[in-house]
């Protein structure tokens, strides 16, 4: 168990936690209808990690797994505050009823308190996402202005908690990639007086967070945080960042399925996935910019499994394909197929179908949760919160952030020991290596 000192190092989660939302979308009202039906016992937070899972402590034989969050001091449900920002001016009921990911019974037993949650004006700019046209939004001269209309959102929202953390869970931007006004603080700010076109509303706001101090989680595959400057700015205000794009559905079975392969040197030749999706992040992903941003989110995962430059035999010419077509029909029930050819002893081929049928925002909002929750946790542990990049919450990710050439370990179950291991560390626990040998003494 952690020592008396080492615990100190991590300061309590005293006070109101304030978690600002960009995007009360789908997965925002599902995460906070789901908070606070938990809160009333109306429902289990089941799929989170810090609300439901254990951590081994010590020695097999030592029976020690307290729940994760009696083990590192984690804000309370209780203690969650929430407010956001949308481009629709629709409370975060009308927006749960909108989306239909829960039940009409479920919402309105909520519904006193969701409407209390109305958004700010947002900023919003629809050459970044073409397929939506907002109404509620903020206006300025340039980026700069819009940049401290959102700092003095944090700065008001501050008066009410005891901190902050942001999560962005907002739409898919269109595909960008790093220019010369991304790569210092001083670039970045310059590009926000001249309102460079490089700098996409997502990174707005995460600008204004980062310089509040404010840990910031990206839900969505946009570059946003993964830029020297916003990384920069990120560990000079010790602002916790830990990459991109929640990984929910088809990657989160990819990234399972890849190091079974892998661990037993089967060869992989073909891996085509395909999904219809009828929600608005379907209608988003339409558009063929915002689909690139999400398509290489999704393709990275198996070329850092399969390490083909180690195992050319087995993985050197895979044929890795990625459709998402928007069904209307299916809402947030998105279905997702992988068709995967692998290929086995003497090079005799074989297939593995995957079927799931799954829920997006159902899927995503524990996710969102936990990322907040540890965000917040990492702001309050000095040692985590000096590093800017937070590797250890790659579990989470799809694409993971990691420091300047260290490439990003994508196998659920190496994040997943990277994860428990960080929160031993911080704690002062003794590290678990599985390694087992001692049992046989
Ligand atoms: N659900 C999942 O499993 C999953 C997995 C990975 C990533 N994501 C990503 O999470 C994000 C949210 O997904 P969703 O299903 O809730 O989508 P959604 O379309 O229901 O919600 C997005 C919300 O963001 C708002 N928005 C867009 N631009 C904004 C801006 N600049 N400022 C403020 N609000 C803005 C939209 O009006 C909308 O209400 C998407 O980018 C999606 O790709 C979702």
């Amino acid at each position: 168990m952690a020592t008396q000192q080492q615990n100190g190092q991590v300061a309590p989660a005293k006070g109101k936690l304030g978690v600002m939302v960009v995007g009360l979308g789908a997965v925002a009202t599902t995460m906070i209808a789901g908070v606070e039906a938990v809160r009333r016992g109306l429902a289990k937070p089941i799929g989170s990690l810090t609300q439901m899972g254990t951590i081994r402590l010590g020695k097999r034989t030592e029976n020690q797994s307290p729940l994760i969050k009696d083990f590192v001091p984690l804000a309370d449900l209780n203690d969650i505050v929430f407010t956001g920002w949308d481009i629709f001016e629709d409370n975060v009921y009308e927006s749960a009823a909108h989306a239909e990911v829960l039940k009409p019974q479920i919402l309105a037993q909520l519904k006193p308190y969701l409407e209390t949650i109305k958004p700010m004006p947002a900023v919003f700019d629809q050459f970044y996402v073409k397929r939506l046209h907002g109404t509620h939004v903020k206006k300025g001269k340039n980026k700069r202005e819009l940049a401290d209309q959102v700092i003095a959102d944090i700065r008001e929202f501050r008066k009410k908690v005891d901190r902050v953390v942001m999560i962005w869970c907002g739409s898919t931007e269109i595909f960008m990639e790093p220019t010369a006004v991304h790569q210092s603080i001083e670039a970045f700010e310059k590009g926000l007086e001249t309102s460079d076109a490089g700098i996409a509303p997502s990174q707005i706001y995460a600008y204004a967070a980062l310089s509040e101090g404010v840990p910031f989680a990206n839900g969505a595959p946009n570059l946003t945080v993964d830029i020297p400057a916003l990384v920069e700015l990120s560990k000079r205000n010790a602002a916790p960042i830990c990459g991109k794009d929640f990984k929910t559905g088809q990657t989160f079975m990819k990234t399972v399925l890849a190091p079974a392969f892998k661990a037993r040197m089967l060869g992989v030749n073909g891996w085509f996935s395909t999904n219809i999706l009828g929600n608005r992040d379907g209608e988003v992903l339409d558009d063929p910019q915002s689909f690139k941003t999400k398509e290489e989110s999704k393709l990275g995962s198996l070329e850092y499994i399969f390490q083909p430059e180690l195992y050319p035999d087995l993985y050197k010419d895979i044929y890795h394909k990625i459709r998402i077509n928007y069904y209307p029909p299916r809402g947030d029930e998105k279905e997702a197929w992988d068709n995967i050819d692998i290929f086995g002893w003497l090079g005799y081929p074989m297939q593995l179908k995957v079927n799931f049928l799954c829920r997006d925002s159902i899927l995503a909002a524990p996710v969102a949760l936990d990322l907040v929750l540890f965000l917040d946790l990492a702001k309050r542990a000095p040692q985590l919160a000096s590093l800017g990049v937070q590797e250890w919450l790659s579990f989470y990710l799809k694409s993971p952030q990691t420091t300047d050439g260290l490439y990003p370990e994508h196998d659920l179950f190496i994040q997943s020991m990277k994860l428990k291991n960080t929160l031993r560390h911080v704690m002062g626990a003794e590290l678990i290596t599985h390694l087992g040998l001692e049992y046989y003494d």
